[in-house]
């Protein structure tokens, strides 16, 4: 079992990020050495001192301009926001893609296996790329190719992401697939995602219908890890619902997209069944709800930013993981891009 995960160091870690896929990789860190135990570690690298890489996705961040000093600045601060949220780099191997050359190396070779007809599939490059589609970067076409070497070059067996990663791990295992088959190998493991049924697509708090995001214009969309306590609390009194009251059942919230994704949200945090919430308010109105969901927010949110606005002070202390992580990363990786090279009769 080998677990892997990443994250574009743009902007702030956010509830979405958090409750879709961060809280996921905490979880899996905690219980790697039970599930280890009980596994077969016979495949992959049974000698490998730990089995959980999580890393900050710059080569991937390239595709949105960047000033340098702020993408220093973005890299840092990223890898506080994930150690404050409980990873621990003693346990997991946590480093930055740029410090490990592996990644770029073969996404090169992959993107001799990748086709342009899966690629124009992907509705995160439609998406991002809009109306503008012949003046998007190369680098935003092929980046799912770059995701492929990333979770491959690990021969990763769990990737814990929120749903809208899906789509490109699907990508990962075709081209996993395809490479093994195109040169009689089985060196690629295929990997699978693991997406949390509740969380797995986190909703702006302005618009039920599209996922919290970190490039949404209004930060009023977003609760942000940084965010203080009257912040919260304003961002969810500010929060779009509907005027009809909570329901008994979570079912009944139906076509209540906003309110369904607050309920959720409550849910996410406390451990709180949705159908068992929403029969404690109902025939209430948002405006007994919002309240208590403002405090758990803030109740679980204030010692992650506090940890944070500690680590964060350190740029020494956070350059030092993030150089012993990518070693470590590297050490990992190493096997497998050399047996890429040479399955492909490439002399390295
Ligand atoms: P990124 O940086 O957009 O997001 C990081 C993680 O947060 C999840 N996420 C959400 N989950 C639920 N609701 C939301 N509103 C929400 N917003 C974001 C994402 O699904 C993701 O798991 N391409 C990736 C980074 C990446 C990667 C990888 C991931 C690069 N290489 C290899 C896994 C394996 C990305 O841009 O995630």
């Amino acid at each position: 079992m080998r677990v892997l995960s990443g994250i574009q160091p743009t902007g702030n870690l956010h509830l979405g990020n958090y409750l879709g896929a961060i809280r996921n990789w905490v979880k899996m860190q905690d219980e790697m050495p039970a599930m280890a135990a009980k596994a077969d570690m016979a495949k992959p690298d049974k000698n490998a001192d730990s089995q959980c890489f999580f890393f900050l996705a710059d080569m991937h961040s390239i595709t949105v301009h960047e000033e340098r000093a702020q993408r220093l600045k973005n890299v840092r601060e990223m890898a506080a926001a994930l150690i404050a949220a409980g990873i621990a780099p003693d346990r997991s191997v946590l480093f930055n893609q740029a410090r490990v050359p592996a990644h770029a190396e073969l996404a090169w070779l992959l993107n001799g296996t990748a086709r342009i007809g899966w690629l124009n599939r992907m509705t995160q490059f439609k998406d991002k790329a809009g109306k503008n589609r012949e003046g998007a970067s190369v680098g935003l076409f092929v980046y799912p190719v770059l995701q492929a070497a990333d979770v491959l070059l690990y021969q990763a067996t769990h990737v814990p992401v929120g749903e809208d990663q899906k789509q490109h791990l699907e990508l990962t295992r075709d081209v996993a697939t395809k490479f093994n088959t195109d040169f009689g190998v089985d060196l690629f493991t295929l990997p699978e995602p693991i997406i949390p049924k509740e969380t797995a697509r986190i909703m702006s708090l302005r618009d039920g219908s599209a996922k919290m995001s970190k490039s949404d214009p209004s930060d009023m969309s977003r609760i942000n890890l940084t965010d203080d306590d009257d912040a919260i609390s304003g961002k969810v009194r500010k929060a779009k619902t509907d005027p009809e009251p909570l329901p008994d059942t979570f079912e009944q919230l139906a076509g209540r997209p906003e309110a369904a994704n607050l309920v959720g949200i409550f849910a996410a945090l406390t451990g709180e069944k949705a159908d068992s919430i929403c029969a404690r308010f109902a025939g209430q109105g948002f405006g007994a709800f919002k309240p208590a969901l403002a405090e758990v927010l803030v109740e679980s949110l204030r010692p992650i930013r506090q940890r944070f606005e500690q680590l964060k002070a350190d740029d020494a202390a956070l350059d030092a993981i993030l150089l012993k992580g990518a070693a470590r990363a590297s050490a990992a990786a190493e096997p497998t891009l050399r047996a890429a090279y040479d399955a492909m009769g490439l002399m390295r």
